[in-house]
């Protein structure tokens, strides 16, 4: 991953040059994790650059915001604009966007009064998360040593700059120990989630995934594979599981909006099924990356053609004269 061909990056409502981008070091969210973030992913498509599920991701960051109380000086649309208009400006066919809003520089109490809400948005190329060769083999998991927050903690539904202190904590020890990623428990010994992924599995041809009473962020990739395997015609149950679960399960994979459908072939030594990417992994994968390319018209729904988004300023502009 680099950022070397990002030329511009949106900050506060204007594009600036990458070396321009710059926040000052006392910005409160630096020393404390408070601001909250997305990661969304644009598809290259027959129509051009187009974002998968925006919508969805931006009503996620509104949420994360209310959570944290972080008024973003911005509406959903001006977001939606500004991400279009970040994406066409760097010439990226596709990439990776991450909005982040923060509280920024007043004063370092922990308490963030006055700190102005500050909002940029970065894109850059990322190509798959967990590598070309892991969305084909799968990958090896580890259960982590860390335990995944729980929502009397921190709330678990939002995606806060702090809360990835937990995940990366949890990924740099499966790292370390040579594994792919870590797969985290919640405070009861339920399987929780990968560091930066939700967790399916599947047995006897059905499909089993946790939700937030497993303290998981409820992914949006997560609701898209839902959605996709039952249009497959599987059954998909919403349902605590235990990490003999997976051990014991016929095939396992990771959505997230990085990592997209990743196979799992494998736990601290122990091969998941036939230790491969399995067969309805293979087709919920497969239908997955047919939406995302805009190959699939059912799942059009989920596409924002980048160009819409100036189409629709001009629109504006032109319905005022
Ligand atoms: C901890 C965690 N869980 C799950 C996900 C998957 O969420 P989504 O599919 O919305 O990207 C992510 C990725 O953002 C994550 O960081």
């Amino acid at each position: 991953m680099s950022f070397d061909n990002t030329k511009w990056v949106w900050t506060n409502g204007q594009l600036v040059d990458w070396s321009s981008a710059t926040f000052h070091v006392s910005s409160h969210a630096l020393h404390y994790g408070t601001g909250v973030f997305e990661g969304i992913r644009c598809y290259e498509t027959q129509d051009g650059p187009a974002v998968f599920r925006l919508d969805a991701h931006l009503d996620r960051l509104f949420a994360s915001a209310a959570a944290y109380r972080l008024p973003i000086p911005f509406s959903k649309d001006e977001l939606e604009e500004a991400i279009c208009d970040t994406i066409l400006k760097n010439d990226f066919n596709g990439c990776y966007i991450r909005p982040i809003c923060f509280y920024g520089s007043a004063g370092l109490s922990v308490h963030p009064r006055n700190c102005p809400v500050e909002v940029a948005i970065l894109t850059w190329p990322w190509a798959a998360y967990l590598g070309e060769d892991g969305l084909k083999k799968g990958v090896r998991v580890t259960e982590s040593s860390w335990t995944k927050f729980h929502s009397r903690m921190m709330p678990t539904t939002a995606k806060a700059c702090g809360g990835y202190v937990n995940s990366m904590l949890a990924v740099r020890e499966a790292i370390d120990g040579g594994f792919d990623e870590a797969i985290l428990l919640d405070i009861d010994g339920n399987l929780a989630e990968g560091s930066g992924e939700n967790l399916f599995i599947i047995r006897d041809g059905k499909i089993y995934t946790n939700n937030e009473d497993a303290s998981i962020l409820m992914g949006i990739t997560r609701d898209a594979a839902i959605t996709i395997a039952r249009d497959l015609g599987y059954e998909v149950e919403v349902k605590m599981f235990g990490l003999d679960d997976l051990l014991n399960a016929d095939e396992a994979f990771f959505t997230g909006t990085a990592a997209e459908v990743t196979p799992i072939r494998e736990c601290d030594g122990t091969q998941i099924g036939i230790g491969a990417r399995g067969p309805i992994t293979e087709a919920i994968q497969e239908v997955f990356f047919a939406a995302t390319s805009g190959k699939d018209p059912r799942y059009q729904k989920w596409l924002t053609p980048v160009a819409s988004a100036v189409g629709r300023r001009l629109t504006a502009v032109g319905s005022r004269q």
